[in-house]
């Protein structure tokens, strides 16, 4: 049994996320969390929300409320979401959690004993009819690479250029949409990342295991000459900078959020007083076995593969640096941009308003945008319910269960010896098993639930050839063989299952009176998993498991949150 360590790109504060921001962070994170806990292991799943910054003002702005009370709503709401879409982290924290103000400014002072801190003096944008400096996306204007109009102070959102924002054209405030605005001097802190660029390049390069996508990524920034890094904001809202001179500065948000990692790993140990040991997951001899896995899309990468460990390996502690970056390429809705600004796409909470998560969870992982971006339409969403949810799982229980209970009663059959039907399943399954478990281990979720889909199908044309319905009459032993194998087949497919659709498995295990180690990972050749649920043991047979989507909800859907 190992011990591995979880985090997922922690997400804004602003606003319930969409299926894009979640589909290469939370949700990954809880499969592979789901897997490795099945497997047995160890396993500590940290999540939070992001809630310092310009997004988390100016959201607050918007809805009329002060920053404090806007983020300690929304935290709420987001949690709830979470648990909802059966995200099961230990602990979904908060970065402005008095845990990561103290490690944020910790981290700081051990910076600047390690002569990474300089003060440097900076030209800031100051609006005059505010009576601020307006950091990142206070201002907005014209992107200076594309064109774009709306483009934030500190990111185009249209081609994505990282932006600093006396760079952009025609700029206006954000908040009063003034242009009154000067240039203004404002002292600051700055990372000096450039003087750690031998050891990241060193260290990126020990990780030949890692997805080219966050390879690539992290040898760019590092090939482009690391820029220092000015890490506070002349902003109210963040962790205060303890430092004479710095009275009306906060920590920058990109240098407080990843720490979090570890405030939220302090703020489940501090629930518990006494029985959880945050520093042995993150610090020293006692996470040396740690295995540290971190999820995110790609615009995440450099703040992960560079950033955080610049501050983590800079402080000269032994802190824990990540082991394996899974970074994602983007899910667009319709080929184009899902966009929380724009409002375009399907926000987590309209999803669940309209299906079960399971539905998403399964959909999204099937289809995650892991070699190239992938596209979000609702015809392609409701075809693979349909088939794969519907059709090859779902059905395959319903009517085991239900024929079994009309011929046989509701206990599984006997019926005698196996013959040449389940030895050729079994062949099928053995390696389907190994390529599955290798498939998670590798986090290659694509292939994984490929995989699934095709264990699925091999019960199915097992079923075809067994035919236990067709047999029933002239041999009842045949039958009796067929559905016993075809519940225990059920009981497969739930426990493989459950990383992925944790309800609908647990419904199938329910059906089953399964659970507790029973319910464990299954291991071993699958001769043995087909003769676990023996004859006599009762079962019932559960509603409709997957219910289809109708073209009528596709048109509904496709009116409602836009199509091609
Ligand atoms: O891009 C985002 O959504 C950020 N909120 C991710 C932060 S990840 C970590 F560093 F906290
Ligand atoms: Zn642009």
């Amino acid at each position: 049994m190992s011990r591995i360590l979880i985090t997922s790109a922690l997400p804004y504060i602003n606003g319930v996320k969409h299926l894009g921001n979640m589909v290469g962070s939370m949700l990954p994170a809880d499969v592979y969390a789901r897997f490795q806990r099945a497997r047995g292991h160890e396993v500590l799943c940290i999540c939070a929300t992001d809630e310092h910054g310009t997004p988390a003002e100016l959201a607050a702005l918007e809805a009329g409320q002060d920053v404090a009370t806007y983020c300690a709503e929304q935290h709420q709401i987001q949690k709830d979401i979470g648990v909802r879409f059966g995200f099961s982290w230990d602990y979904f924290g908060r970065s402005s959690s008095p845990e990561n103000r103290e490690l944020t400014q910790h981290f700081c002072e051990k910076l600047d004993e390690a002569g990474l801190i300089e003060e440097r003096v900076d030209e800031q944008v100051y609006s005059v009819d505010d009576g601020r400096f307006l950091p990142d996306r206070y201002i907005v204007g014209t992107c200076p690479k594309c064109g774009y109009e709306n483009a934030r102070g500190d990111q185009c959102e249209n081609c994505t250029s990282v932006l600093d924002p006396v760079d952009l054209i025609d700029a206006r405030s954000a908040i009063s949409g003034g242009v009154n605005l000067e240039v203004r001097a404002s002292r600051h802190l700055y990372l000096l990342q450039s003087k750690m660029v031998d050891r990241l390049r060193a260290w990126i390069d020990s990780k030949t295991d890692w997805p080219v996508l966050v390879t690539s990524i992290a040898r760019k920034w590092l090939d482009e000459g690391l820029h220092d890094r000015c890490i506070t904001r002349d902003l109210d809202w963040g962790i205060p900078v303890s430092r004479p001179g710095f009275e009306n500065k906060v920590f920058y948000v990109w240098f407080d959020a990843p720490i979090e990692y570890i405030g939220a790993t302090r703020e489940w140990a501090d629930e518990a007083p006494g029985s959880r040991d945050w520093k042995s997951w993150w610090y020293g001899e006692a996470a040396q076995d740690v295995r540290y896995v971190q999820f995110m899309g790609k615009d995440n990468v450099p703040f992960h593969s560079i950033g955080f460990p610049t501050t983590l390996l800079g402080s000269g502690e032994p802190w824990k640096v990540v082991d394996y970056i899974k970074g994602f390429n983007w899910l667009t809705y319709y080929g184009g941009k899902f966009s929380t600004s724009q409002k375009r796409g399907v926000f987590m909470d309209q999803a669940l308003e309209i299906l079960p998560a399971d539905y998403w969870r399964y959909y999204l992982m099937a289809n995650a945008p892991e070699g190239s971006d992938a596209s979000f339409t609702w015809e392609h969403f409701a075809g693979t319910i349909n088939k794969d949810l519907a059709d090859v799982l779902g059905n395959f229980v319903n009517r085991t269960l239900r024929f079994t209970k009309s011929k046989f009663g509701e206990a599984v059959p006997d019926g005698g010896m196996p013959g040449a039907a389940e030895a050729n399943l079994i062949k099928e399954l053995d390696a389907r098993l190994e390529a599955y478990t290798q498939h998670f281990e590798r986090m290659e979720f694509r292939k994984a639930v490929a995989e699934l889909r095709a264990i699925w199908a091999s019960g199915n044309e097992y079923l075809t050839v067994a035919e236990p319905w067709a047999k029933f009459k002239q041999d009842r032993d045949a039958a009796a063989i067929g559905v016993r194998t075809g519940i225990n087949l059920i009981r497969l497919f739930a426990l493989l299952s459950q990383p992925v659709i944790p309800t609908i498995s647990g419904k199938m295990l329910e059906a089953l009176g399964v659970s507790g180690d029973d319910a464990a990972w299954p291991t071993g050749p699958a001769a043995a998993l087909l003769e676990a649920l023996k004859p006599g043991h009762p079962f019932t047979v559960p509603d409709v498991l997957v219910q289809k989507i109708e073209d009528a909800q596709v048109a509904e859907w496709t009116a409602r949150f836009g199509g091609a």
